[in-house]
């Protein structure tokens, strides 16, 4: 940890706290820094150089000026990885100190993060070598980043929202380390089941398709491409000195290598949970299975907005639903259950939507009722999954705010996709539809 400071408000003192802090151990962190003897319990190194035994990673966070010589120190030391987590290179138009840095990195054996990122937060190694304010909760969704802020922001809301993250790196400038660099280590990282991108330029399109196309084969890709507005480009010009490109050409980019696009972080990242839980669905036809038909209503229109083929329910499927409803129930896609379904009525309806191999995926909506016990749904929902461990993909919506926030945390716990809205539940089915696609999976009939 190269510019460690003594001072709690820097950004040095921030990291090598977060690294203590996040559990890597202790006795593997070296901080850097000439004016101080100890910081944070740990002893203090003039120069990386000092440093017993070998460094796999120098996390740079001195002034912009004195950065070419730590780099220097770390090439004698041996050093492979850098991140740099200084600003004012090639953001602010310093462009030449930037291309001389990676130059010298490059020819010296090293590769180099950044500059201008928040930094990496590993949660597979326990590391958090960022100035993000906590590790993101343990999963298995890598989030690349062109944004630190975004980072940041997101770090808070990945805790909030208990979402999964085998990895976080922010790639700033992207003077070295490039997107195509990280899908490739992502698309093998035997930790990562997807992987969510926000990205407002890329630089080396050619490389970026050759490699996207490989990773995608792999692994799902969803990806929030800004800067798609006139305005909006030219906020992505002076963030991160991007060229954000016309949305044309990244859309079709996009399609042609299994990219998802998505336009809001919901989407980003309920989409990758869902591509990462779920079995991928081997043939048209969903059924939704609910207890309100509002609910139900909105999740049929939502199905054509995102195209997600509703089936006709044959009269003997009909007959096998109908034992799970009262009378004044429907057994027309949606089946509505109506608002006295208990437990064992979304067990007996989700199970026959699973067992029968006309149907290709299931969607499932709760709207939470003074009579009904949302966490007993779940149990029920959680158990046909299991019991059946179905080859074919099921989103959940639980809508209900508080009332259903645990039951919706249980849910996900099970890796069943559970969203707020019927609408995000659809979506999510539409994602997986997507990449069924892509992939060939998908029978087209
Ligand atoms: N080797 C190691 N440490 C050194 C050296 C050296 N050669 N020389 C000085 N230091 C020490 C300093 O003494 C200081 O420690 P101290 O506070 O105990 O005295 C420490 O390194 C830091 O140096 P400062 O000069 O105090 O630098 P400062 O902390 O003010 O700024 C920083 C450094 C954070 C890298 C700043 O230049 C910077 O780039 N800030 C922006 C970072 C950023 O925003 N990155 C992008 C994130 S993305 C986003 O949008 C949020």
């Amino acid at each position: 940890m190269i510019g460690a400071s003594r001072n709690p408000q820097k950004i040095g003192h921030q990291v090598l706290r977060n690294l203590i802090e996040g559990g890597f151990p202790k006795e593997r962190v070296f901080p850097i820094n000439p004016h101080a003897e100890e910081i944070l319990g740990l002893k203090c190194y003039p120069s990386v150089k000092d440093v017993p035994g070998d460094v796999d990673l120098a996390v740079i966070c001195v002034p912009a000026p004195l950065v070419m010589n730590v780099v220097k120190d770390c090439a004698e030391k041996g050093v492979k990885a850098l991140a740099v987590i200084t600003a004012g290179f090639g953001e602010v138009g310093n462009v030449e100190a930037e291309r001389q840095l990676v130059e010298f990195a490059r020819s010296h054996g090293m590769r180099l993060l950044g500059p201008n990122i928040v930094g990496i937060c590993d949660t597979v190694n326990s590391m958090n070598a960022s100035f993000c304010q906590a590790l993101p909760p343990k999963g298995d969704i890598a989030f690349i980043t062109q944004s630190g802020a975004l980072a940041i922001a997101l770090v808070g809301w990945t805790i909030e929202e208990r979402i999964g993250l085998s990895d976080l790196v922010s790639v700033g400038n992207k003077a070295d380390v490039d997107d195509a660099d990280l899908l490739e280590f992502f698309s093998h990282d035997p930790h990562t089941k997807a992987i969510a991108m926000y990205i407002e330029g890329i630089e080396d399109g050619r490389r970026f398709i050759e490699t996207a196309k490989k990773a995608s084969k792999l692994k799902p890709i969803v990806a929030i491409k800004a800067g798609r507005s006139r305005r909006g480009a030219a906020a992505a010009a002076s963030h991160t000195g991007s060229l954000a490109g016309m949305d044309a050409i990244y859309d079709a980019a996009f399609k042609e290598c299994g990219i998802i696009r998505a336009y809001t972080f919901d989407q980003l990242f309920d989409w990758c949970i869902a591509l990462a839980s779920q079995p991928l669905p081997k043939k048209r036809g969903t059924v939704i299975i609910t207890n309100g038909g509002g609910a139900g209503v909105m999740a049929t229109d939502a199905c054509e907005d995102w195209d997600v083929e509703l089936m006709d329910i044959p009269e003997d499927l009909a007959e096998k639903f109908r034992k799970y409803m009262p009378p004044f129930g429907s057994t027309r896609n949606p089946i509505d259950l109506t608002g006295m379904a208990t437990r064992e009525k979304y067990e007996g309806a989700t199970e026959e939507a699973f067992r029968d191999p006309r149907v290709g995926s299931v969607i499932v909506l709760y709207c939470h009722t003074a009579i009904t016990d949302p966490m007993d749904v779940a149990d029920g929902i959680i158990s046909v999954v299991e019991k059946l461990k179905p080859d074919k993909p099921i989103t959940v919506s639980f809508i209900g705010g508080k009332e259903t926030a645990e039951a919706s945390d249980k849910l996900r716990e099970h890796k069943i996709p559970c969203y707020p809205t019927p609408e995000r539940a659809v979506a999510a089915m539409s994602a997986l539809y997507k990449r069924a696609k892509y992939l060939g999976v998908l029978a087209e009939s």
